[in-house]
């Protein structure tokens, strides 16, 4: 269990646990594909820079850059190390890099055309909703600093200048779905997330051996963590425990969006092998038609 979940602590965990999946895993291609489907054949602002905040490795805002034929890429990071390291492997003279919290972006004055958001938000909502000792994310508090980085961003936009995010998404129907488990470790699987996962209350309530009730809004979160301690994962896991994933739903992007000014459009789905694993170890008996969709990538215009 984590005593204290705070951001300095998270990015000790995650300094070897999954750099490679994320950009080059069944996610990274699956977030790339969308993110290139939403841009294609847009026509950002000539010669502006894209501003990748929580760069990462940067290779999503080269892939941006490249397909919206922008020059500079300006990578933000709030992990030092991070930047660090970005900086010295860096070759690109037009790549430039800024150790920055998302939300110091209401302070630059830079003009740009593109603002990317890959699979950070969440770890924003998770860690500044959190106060002092306790593990569970406030949603309020998590929700104001991700509105707060992303009305930011729409500042820094050049008109037709782009917000893009991916991450994962919260489903639009808010139900409590009764879920099967295909066998007994799937079962004992969920037992352990339950009790390890302190980051949001998964309200299950246990019917039997193996099924299951559980609202569809967490149904969601556990798809999307059990799999890690499945496949041994550990160190994963131990990074995974201290995130929500899921923090905002489609209807509420697109409102949020329109409110400060842009207009979005939105892609959800889920990868084939996640599905794929979630039918093999899970069946909805009742409540929803079927599994929530994973994955959102939204791009916003001004
Ligand atoms: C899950 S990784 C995604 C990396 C990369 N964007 C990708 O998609 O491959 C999230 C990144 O966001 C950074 N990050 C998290 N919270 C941040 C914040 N408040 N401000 C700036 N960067 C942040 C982390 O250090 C990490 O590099």
């Amino acid at each position: 269990m984590i005593a204290k979940a705070e951001p300095r602590e998270h990015m000790r965990r995650k300094r070897d646990a999954y750099w490679s999946d994320l950009v080059g895993g069944v996610t990274g291609r699956y977030k790339t594909e969308q993110v290139a489907g939403l841009l294609a054949g847009r026509d950002l602002p000539a010669g502006s820079a894209v501003v990748d905040v929580g760069a990462g490795t940067s290779a999503l805002s080269k892939m941006v850059a490249e397909l919206c034929g922008l020059q500079q890429i300006i990578c933000v990071d709030y992990d030092e190390a991070i930047v660090r390291n970005g900086r010295a492997a860096e070759t690109d003279p037009q790549v430039e890099w800024r150790a920055a919290d998302a939300r110091d972006l209401a302070a630059w004055t830079d003009r740009v055309g593109a603002v990317t958001f890959f699979d950070i938000l969440h770890e924003l909502y998770s860690f500044v909703g959190r106060s002092g000792d306790d593990p569970a994310v406030d949603h309020a508090a998590g929700r104001a600093a991700v509105e707060e980085a992303l009305t930011a961003a729409a500042s820094l936009l050049a008109p037709g200048g782009v917000i893009v995010i991916t991450d994962d998404v919260l489903p639009e129907e808010e139900v409590s779905v009764r879920v099967a488990c295909d066998r007994e470790e799937i079962a004992t699987l969920v037992r352990r997330i339950e009790r390890e996962y302190r980051s949001r209350p998964l309200e299950i309530r246990w019917l039997d051996d193996r099924a299951f009730e559980i609202p569809s809004r967490t149904l969601i979160t556990l798809l999307t963590h059990y799999n890690k301690p499945k496949a041994g994962d550990e160190a994963r896991w131990a990074v995974e425990q201290m995130e929500v994933h899921e923090y905002m739903k489609v209807s509420e992007y697109d409102a949020f969006l329109r409110s400060v000014g842009l207009t979005p459009s939105v892609v959800v789905g889920t990868p084939d092998e996640a599905l794929e694993e979630w039918r093999a170890d899970f069946r909805i008996v009742d409540g929803l038609a079927d599994f929530p969709a994973k994955r959102v990538a939204v791009v916003a215009v001004r």
